[in-house]
């Protein structure tokens, strides 16, 4: 699969699942676009507008046409993905019928991050074949970073459906 994994990380956690996931789909044969996304001009966490409406991000690929699969990771900040995630979600193009796959990083509460991420993405005619969420209040370690690796593993099998 040709597959992309766009992510935003502020901290490096979520940029440490989405490294491991890379790696693990590379291993897999699959062909991997890593995309780090931010934004033009950063910023405090509380000082994004919280539904990233309007907030411009750095050149990233928006058109997803040519990839089989999209992997898209958030840390949560207050019960919700990023501003930056939201922004780049909103902006993709040509999603109809793509496959997506959402992961988060948080401490404890996810909230809904995942469902919102989903329905941002079904509303443009994409499918989200499954999701990973994984909670940690400390630096990922490698049990943690293995439930990213397993879900690498999934998509392989799911990427084929
Ligand atoms: C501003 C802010 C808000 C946060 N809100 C939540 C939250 O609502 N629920 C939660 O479980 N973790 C929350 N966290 C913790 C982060 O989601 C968690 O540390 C995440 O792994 C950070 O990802 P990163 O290192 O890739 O930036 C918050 C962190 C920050 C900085």
């Amino acid at each position: 699969m040709n597959v992309a994994i766009a992510f935003h990380s502020k901290t490096g956690s979520t940029e440490k699942a989405a490294l491991v996931i890379k790696e693990q789909l590379e291993k897999n044969g699959h062909s991997v676009t890593f995309l780090r996304l931010a934004p033009e001009k950063e910023l405090k966490a509380y000082q994004y507008k919280k539904n990233g409406k309007e907030l411009k991000l750095k050149d990233s690929i928006s058109d997803v046409k040519k990839f089989d699969l999209i992997v898209v990771g958030t840390p949560i900040w207050s019960f919700c993905p990023t501003p930056i995630v939201l922004s780049y979600l909103r902006g993709l193009k040509n999603t109809s019928g793509k496959k997506f796959a959402l992961f988060a990083t948080c401490t404890a509460l996810p909230g809904t991050s995942i469902q919102r991420m989903g329905s941002i993405l079904t509303t443009k005619g994409a499918r989200i074949l499954t999701s990973l969420t994984i909670k940690s209040i400390f630096p990922l370690d490698e049990k943690k970073l293995s439930e990213a690796r397993r879900f690498a593993d999934s998509l392989e099998k799911i990427g084929k459906a």
